[in-house]
This record gives structure tokens, sequence and C-alpha cells, in this order.
């Protein structure tokens, strides 16, 4: 009896108090302007790379006519600097005048005229990060704000405010958005302020609460910052993966493929590892200089679809020694207990010569006697059917990778 008093208390809460908005079943997928555009405002100079509307529906129109919204990129995310530095005298948020001439509302239409969805940024706290107003004091009339907007997609970060008071700040904006009846994927900065404050997130809330959130630092356009993600995610994955799932992402910030910092083969790298991070697919690049190499990077539909499996797993690291370092996601389909699995050969040796790795699939856990189908997701090469006992041996350029696909059998 109790436990079903329990159950029920425990449904109802999540009813009137979580998110559970049903979004985001998996990873978001999409563009997001911060780290190619930054917070250039200067319109006058720069017209073409301002924070602007133009910006926005001329990314819209490409991730349209370039045959980015097949594959599935579909937000259009305004990040920061949006804003008129002061809120109007009825205290609602205003766009830049001069820089979104149309106001937001004409915006979001125009991206959703295009088949496409709609994002904004905004910050819990005094100001946002670049220093516009912040929601606190306006929570619920931002809320409220951003549903007549029409808006799909919620970044709420988390400068000028205290780390300590998120966790009630961060639920009762995810409640606001919520009310309004407009369903909005809410993407939060949570832990990562309450992380560098020293504080232990309280990451089953934040599951409850946010579709994503960011862990850890801002990526920025070098090797050294992909890098340093993907050992903060190997090296904290007993407390972050499990948090990963349909619904609820961890966020280990943008895509910067197809920018000026990451060589050809470390752009495959950090594709190849956001998608077994089931990390959520934010380009942050200028669509209409990307060169073709980088571009067939993002549309690659094999790896796209092992971020986006539908069990939503999120992989881990199984091997780190000198410089060779193996990640692996269990993926669908799942037969009798044997899951299907992504596997990473990531080399990050310097010494410039591909490196030679030499593994059974046994060592790589699996399991199934019925074998597996082995494909390189890059490379179009299709191993056929291989068992636990064979072993595979793959090249790996430096801080590059090799990324496989093993279907498990069923008979
Ligand atoms: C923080 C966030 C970034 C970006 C900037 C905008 O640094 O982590 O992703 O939104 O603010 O000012």
């Amino acid at each position: 009896m109790i436990s079903i008093i329990t159950f029920i208390i425990g449904a109802l809460c999540v009813l009137c108090c979580g998110l559970e908005n049903g979004l985001a079943r998996t990873p978001p997928m999409g563009w997001l302007s911060w780290e190619r555009f930054r917070c250039n405002t200067d319109c006058l100079n720069d017209p073409d790379n301002c924070i602007s509307e133009q910006l926005f529906q001329i990314m819209a129109d490409l991730i349209v006519s370039e045959g980015y919204a097949s594959v599935g990129y579909e937000y259009i995310n305004i990040d920061d600097c949006w804003l008129e530095r002061h809120r109007g005298n009825n205290g609602k948020l205003l766009s830049d005048h001069k820089r979104f001439p149309n106001g937001i509302k004409a915006l979001s239409d125009y991206i959703h005229s295009r088949g496409l969805k709609f994002g904004i940024y905004e910050d819990y706290g005094n100001y946002t990060c670049a220093g516009y107003p912040g929601i606190i004091g306006y929570e619920k009339s931002d809320a409220e704000q951003f549903a007549e907007w029409n808006v799909d997609y919620v970044k709420l970060d988390g400068c000028y405010s205290l780390p300590s008071d998120m966790d009630k700040g961060y639920s009762e904006f995810g409640r606001y958005l919520n009310k309004t009846g407009k369903a909005m994927v809410y993407s939060c900065s949570w832990p990562v302020y309450q992380i560098y404050a020293g504080i232990q997130p309280n990451f089953s809330a934040i599951q409850t609460h946010c579709n994503l959130w960011r862990n850890y630092d801002d990526i920025q356009d070098s090797w050294s910052s992909v890098e340093n993600i993907i050992d903060y995610y190997g090296n904290n994955q007993d407390a972050i993966a499990p948090n990963a799932g349909p619904g609820h992402w961890n966020d280990p910030d943008m895509l910067i493929v197809g920018n000026f910092g990451l060589s050809y083969e470390q752009a495959k790298t950090q594709f190849a590892m956001w998608a077994i991070l089931a990390a959520p697919l934010l380009m942050s690049v200028d669509l209409r200089t990307i060169r073709p190499e980088f571009k067939e990077i993002l549309l690659n539909r094999k790896i796209i679809a092992v971020d986006q499996d539908g069990l939503g797993i999120q992989g881990r690291r199984i091997y780190k020694h000198k410089g060779i370092e193996i990640w692996s996601k269990p993926i669908s389909p799942v037969y009798q207990n044997f899951y299907s699995y992504s596997i990473v050969f990531i080399n990050r040796r310097t010494d410039g010569t591909p490196s030679d790795i030499s593994v059974t699939l046994k060592e790589l856990g699996l399991l199934n006697s019925m074998g597996y189908r082995v494909e390189d997701l890059y490379e179009n090469v299709d191993y056929g059917v291989l068992h636990p006992h064979t072993k595979i041996k793959v090249k790996v350029n430096p801080s590059g990778v090799v990324m496989l696909k093993a279907i498990t059998q069923f008979y």
C-alpha cells in the first residue's frame, strides 16, 4: 500500500513539478551563434557577421538549402547579445532595435516558415554573461514572453547569480516555461556554475527540470579545447554519463567543425566523440563559407544516427593508454541483453605517424557468440560479421579517429 501511495505521489510530483515536456527524446540538433559569431554587435562595420536578424535568417536558409535540415539539424538558436541594454518601461525584454528591426516574433516566424525551430538565450542572473538584462525578478513574464514569441528552445545561462540559488531558480523558471503551455526545450548551465563554485550539483533535480545542461568550460576554437572537454567527460564519466537519457542530456558545448582551429582529422574526432557522448549537435560555424570536407563531416548520417540512437545511452571511455583511447556507446538493436555498439578509437599521440590498434571484439566487451556486423562509419568499409574472438586492426591517424558500428546478430 505504501509503495502504491509513494508511486502516486511520485507520478504527481513529476506531473506538477518536473519538466517532462516530452521534448528532446534524442539530443537536440541545430545551429547556435556563440562560438563562431560571439558578441559581435558592430553591424556598421561588419554587417555580414554581427548578431542580427539577418545572420539568423541566412543561417536558417542555408540549413535548409544545403541539406542540414534533411539530416536532422532543426533548431536555429540565438545566443547572447540580442537584447537592448535595458528592459522596456513595462519591464519587458526588448531585442536590439537596430540589429533586430522587425523584432523577435518576426524572426521566429521566419525560421518557422522554413520548417525549422527557434531558440533563444537568457540568463538566470541580473545580467547575461555579456552584460544584457537577465531574468531575475522577471521569471514569470519572461517565460510568457518566450511563449508569445513561439520560442522552441531556451538556453538559460548562469552569469551574475549565486550558484547556491540555482537549485531553486532553474527549477522555478522551468516550471514557468511549462506553465505557458508552449513546449520549450530547456537548456541549463546550472551544474557548471555550481561545480566551479565547489557545490556538488544535484543531478537528479537537474535532469528532472532540464532537457540538457552544461557540465564544463566553454568550447574555444582549438584542438586543446576539444581535448580538454573529451578528458573531462572521460575522467568524470561515472558521475556524468548515467545522467543522460531520452529527454535529458549532458551538453559538452557546440560543434566547432568547419571553423579555424581544427584540422580535418581533429574535426572528425570532435564529431565522432560528440556522437559517442550522445551530445546535442549544435553547429557554430559560418555555413556560407564552410569547406566541403567539413560540411561532409557534419552531414554524416551514420554518425548522426549513433548520436540520435533511441536508447539514449551516453558512451564511455573503456581504454586509455599511451595516447590511445577507445570509447564505446551501446546502441540499438539489442538482442537478449547483447547491445550493438559504436566504438571510437582515438590516437592522441603526436609522433606523426598513424598508429595501429589491434583488439578482439571480446576485449571491447562485445560478447554475443552469434557475432556482430561491423562497419566503418567514416570510410564506408564493411568488415562483415565478426565474432568475439576475432581480432580487428585499425590504423588511426594522429589526432584522428576510426569510428565503427557493430550490430549484434540474431541468428
Ligand atoms: C557563457 C556560456 C557561453 C555563451 C556565453 C555568452 O560563457 O557558457 O556558451 O552563451 O556565456 O555570453
